[in-house]
């Protein structure tokens, strides 16, 4: 996701654009751009953080400009990628945020009509649609191009001959504040509330036609009416969407990232390098490596073809694959270990994949296939929807070369994570705060999801926390296990549900509380356990994901119970650049 803001009114825009760009950066920084128009469109822009950069936006003037902070989708980040994207003639420009899924189409349609394109973006085909139906009113040239995007906007547009700013938005946020003879548009409310709390929320298919003094919203062409609300938000809460910590609101964008990444395309090339490979690996660290995990058991059940997963920095210790293909999933795409696994089997003739969430990242220019996730940046330390995003995409990988009816799976599952972000986790919470140890465990593809889940719970909370396959506790761990030591056991209604119901009345017998999530209704694990929580009633691909989400939110709530520094905990950084 990217950060737009523009601005119309008495004063000079540009400051107020670089201003607001800036408290937009946590939406994406890898490159920024400003555009004005005083009879000519003026632009500077550049890779890099606009709060880093040398170059000065300020050089440029006018009441009227437009601005962006990107996350990269298409196009590496670099001068040319960054926004604002201009006509052929230079008069227009736009800035845009979101994924317009069908500008190949567009481009090469353009093109055959003479249009020239400097980017590699998605993005700047908007500016040329709208240069094609520009006819001395910006406002229509912006209602007959937006009927051809397919896709997610959030676009503001600036023409060097009109002083008015058009905002448009589809499935990407998009808000107006109104000010004292100035308007503001921005992706939130983040940089408008210094200047004014009176916000209106554009809602899907909205245009804005805005002017300094006041705003004219049309849907299908028509004037509607949108109130402006009074928003009593601060800064910090603003930059949270509300929420009270970044992992909180990523934890609540899973169901958008889930659906948005399991449709990501995968080349043709891509999949027939798949279906011809001998052996895959799969080296990852962290969350990425149960992730990988999840994959292995993915591949085994659907496709009955075995996955070799290795930690990468285990990876050297042992013979390297050869000829074959290696998976590097690594949400940041910069982790020391997973480079230098990947390089090795790059050195070993495998054909190579990466699984990554930001665009031109160190393994995207080592891999020879980039599959990307589209969770948007990642604030929060503790991997969420990263995490979602890469089973999504493994996911949409073993729908690819041997299960069609996942896709009919997936279909149905936006709903179905909303509702587990429904459930309280503060009561189970409760359990774990004062704990001096915690397990959780889980059979076949939940031992992942358990891993998953103790990791989430010792970074954030720094409780002592270990996953471990359930058959596994008898084997040691057993003589741990006191009324200190919960046990959170996932016991879905599965081949494996018996046997994991023995454990967890073995666990029980020595004492310790057990935690049973669990399918919906399962009335005999809400008697064994000391405290149920049942999962909403869904596909078993439905039940793994909402599973790791009840423990993202059960990791989350205890350590709000405990105070803890949440998104920035001791000790981590969000990306491990040394091996
Ligand atoms: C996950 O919550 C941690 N922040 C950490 O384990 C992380 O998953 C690991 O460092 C791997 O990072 P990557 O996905 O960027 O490679």
């Amino acid at each position: 996701m990217c950060g737009i803001v523009g601005y119309i009114g008495r004063r000079n825009a540009v400051p107020l654009v670089v201003e607001g760009l800036k408290r937009l950066e946590y939406r994406g920084y890898d490159s920024f751009g400003v555009a004005t128009a005083d009879g000519r469109i003026n632009i500077i822009k550049k890779q890099g953080r606009i709060s880093e950069s040398c170059v000065d936006p300020l050089l440029l003037k006018g009441c009227m400009g437009i601005g962006h902070t990107r996350w990269a989708t298409h196009g590496v980040p670099n001068d040319v990628n960054a926004h604002p994207h201009t006509s052929c003639n230079g008069d227009i420009a736009i800035v845009h945020n979101g994924i317009i899924e069908n500008y190949s189409e567009i481009k090469r349609s353009l093109t055959a009509e003479g249009h020239t394109f400097l980017s590699d973006t998605d993005s700047e085909v908007v500016a040329h649609l709208i240069e094609k139906y520009y006819n001395g009113d910006i406002l229509q040239a912006v209602f007959s191009a937006v009927l051809h995007l397919k896709g997610s906007y959030a676009l503001l547009v600036i023409c060097s001959s009109e002083k008015r700013v058009i905002a448009a938005r589809k499935s990407s946020p998009l808000v107006i504040g109104e000010g004292d003879a100035e308007m503001f548009a921005s992706s939130d409310m983040t940089p408008v509330l210094e200047y004014t709390r009176k916000i209106i929320f554009l809602e899907d298919g909205d245009v804005a036609d805005i002017r300094d003094s006041k705003v004219t919203i049309y849907n299908n062409k028509e004037p509607v009416e949108r109130k402006s609300e009074l928003v009593e938000w601060d800064f910090e809460s603003a930059k949270k969407g509300g929420f009270d910590h970044f992992m909180q609101k990523e934890i609540f964008e899973q169901p958008d990232v889930f659906f948005n990444s399991f449709n990501i395309e995968i080349p043709e090339k891509a999949v027939a390098d798949l279906k011809k490979a001998s052996q895959i690996t799969v080296v990852a660290c962290g969350t990425s490596y149960h992730a990988g995990m999840m994959f292995r058991y993915m591949m085994e059940k659907y496709c009955k073809i075995p996955v070799r997963v290795e930690i990468a920095s285990e990876y050297m210790n042992f013979n390297p694959c050869k000829n074959s293909v290696m998976f590097a999933v690594t949400q940041s795409g910069e982790t020391a270990d997973t480079l230098a696994a990947l390089r090795s089997a790059k050195n070993e003739n495998c054909i190579t994949f990466a699984i990554t969430n930001v665009l031109g990242s160190s393994v995207t220019r080592s891999a020879d296939h980039v599959l990307y996730t589209r969770a948007g940046p990642e604030i929060s330390v503790a991997a969420t929807k990263s995490f979602t995003a890469q089973l999504a995409v493994l996911l949409k990988i073993v729908s690819c070369l041997c299960n069609d009816d996942i896709e009919v799976e997936i279909s149905g599952m936006h709903p179905v994570i909303e509702e587990a972000l429904l459930y309280d986790a503060e009561p189970a919470a409760l359990i774990c705060r004062d704990a001096a140890s915690l397990f959780f465990i889980g059979r076949g593809i939940f031992y992942p999801v358990s891993l998953e889940g103790a990791l989430k719970m010792k970074e954030i909370t720094y409780i002592h926390a270990e996953g471990y396959a359930a058959g596994e506790l008898k084997h040691g761990p057993f003589s741990l296990l006191c009324e200190e030591t919960p046990v959170i056991a996932l016991c879905i209604k599965d081949d494996s549900y018996p046997v994991m119901m023995s454990n967890i009345k073995e666990v029980k017998a020595r004492g310790a509380p057990v935690i049973g999530i669990g399918s919906a209704g399962d009335i005999d694990l809400e008697e064994i356990c000391d405290f149920y929580i049942p999962l909403p009633k869904s596909s078993e691909i439905s039940e793994i994901i909402n599973a790791s989400v009840i423990l993202q939110m059960l990791a989350y709530k205890t350590a709000v119970l405990l105070g803890r520094d949440i998104d920035k905990p001791r000790n981590l950084a969000k990306s491990v650049t040394v091996i």
